[in-house]
């Protein structure tokens, strides 16, 4: 008797822990495979109206408050990748979690054509779409005042991988932070800081930790003015 209760106090909590990170990792990797196929342009539109367009706004430009980020003008594979770790619960996001998943992006098409498409699908159309749209800079600014100072720390510490111009790399899956929201990029440095980015370039990391919020806020406000 007392063996089995104890069998049962250890085998519980781990094949919960199991269930639930199995699932994470097998969506994760099913939204992935977004990576290697092409996407359609006019079809991405059409699901982006659908199922994305009430929180990160038309022509993806995000909202005026800054809580939704600006997703136009960034990276395919940085959308994939990013919506895979929200899915998968690598990046916590309990607003678009609901919509991140593999069974989400599949009903948003349910009733937009015949047969709905695979989510795979789904997301290489969305990110084929989401790249294709001019950066806006009609986003939150911060204060403008010491912008020199963001500049010089920017271009010293993040352009190596962010590149000067803060278009990031489409290749390495380095997002493009030009014209981004000045609010949802400071609310970034909590995010990283606190590890709710578990799949975080770990680099970066430790060079936000060492830098203060104080230094860090005018390579914010320097970056969402950046055209
Ligand atoms: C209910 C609101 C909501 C909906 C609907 C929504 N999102 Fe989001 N999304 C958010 C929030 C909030 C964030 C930022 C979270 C944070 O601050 O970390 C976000 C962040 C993102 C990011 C990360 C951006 C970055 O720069 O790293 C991507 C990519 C994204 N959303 C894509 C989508 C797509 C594609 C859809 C439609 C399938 C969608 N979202 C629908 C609320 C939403
Ligand atoms: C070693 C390469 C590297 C360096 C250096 C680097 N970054 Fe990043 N950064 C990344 C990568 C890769 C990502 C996307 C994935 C992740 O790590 O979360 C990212 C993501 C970000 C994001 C989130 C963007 C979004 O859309 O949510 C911000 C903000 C950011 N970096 C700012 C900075 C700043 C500011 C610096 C300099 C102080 C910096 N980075 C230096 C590689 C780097």
């Amino acid at each position: 008797m007392k063996v089995w209760c104890l069998a049962i106090l250890v085998l519980l909590p781990l094949s919960l822990f199991q269930i639930s990170y199995g699932n994470a990792y097998e969506e994760k990797q099913i939204l992935l495979k977004a990576l290697k196929i092409k996407g359609d342009i006019q079809r991405g539109a059409l699901i982006y109206e659908e199922a994305c367009v009430a929180c990160h706004y038309e022509n993806a430009v995000g909202d005026p408050a800054g809580t939704f980020p600006q997703l136009a003008g960034q990276h395919e594979n940085v959308i994939i990748k990013q919506m895979a770790e929200i899915a998968g619960g690598f990046r916590v996001n309990l607003t678009m979690l609901p919509y991140s998943t593999t069974k989400a992006l599949v009903s948003s098409t349910e009733d937009l054509f015949k047969h709905p498409l695979t989510s795979t699908q789904v997301l290489a159309d969305i990110a084929a779409y989401l790249a294709s749209l001019p950066i806006s800079i009609n986003t939150t600014k911060g204060p403008g005042k010491i912008l020199d100072k963001g500049k010089k720390l920017f271009e010293s510490r993040c352009s190596k991988c962010h590149g000067v111009n803060g278009k990031g790399k489409a290749v390495a899956s380095i997002p493009a932070l030009a014209g981004q929201n000045y609010n949802y990029l400071m609310r970034q440095i909590d995010v990283y800081n606190k590890g709710s980015r578990k799949k975080a370039n770990p680099v970066m990391l430790r060079l936000m930790k060492g830098l203060k919020k104080v230094e860090l806020g005018p390579v914010m406000d320097y970056l969402s003015r950046m055209k």
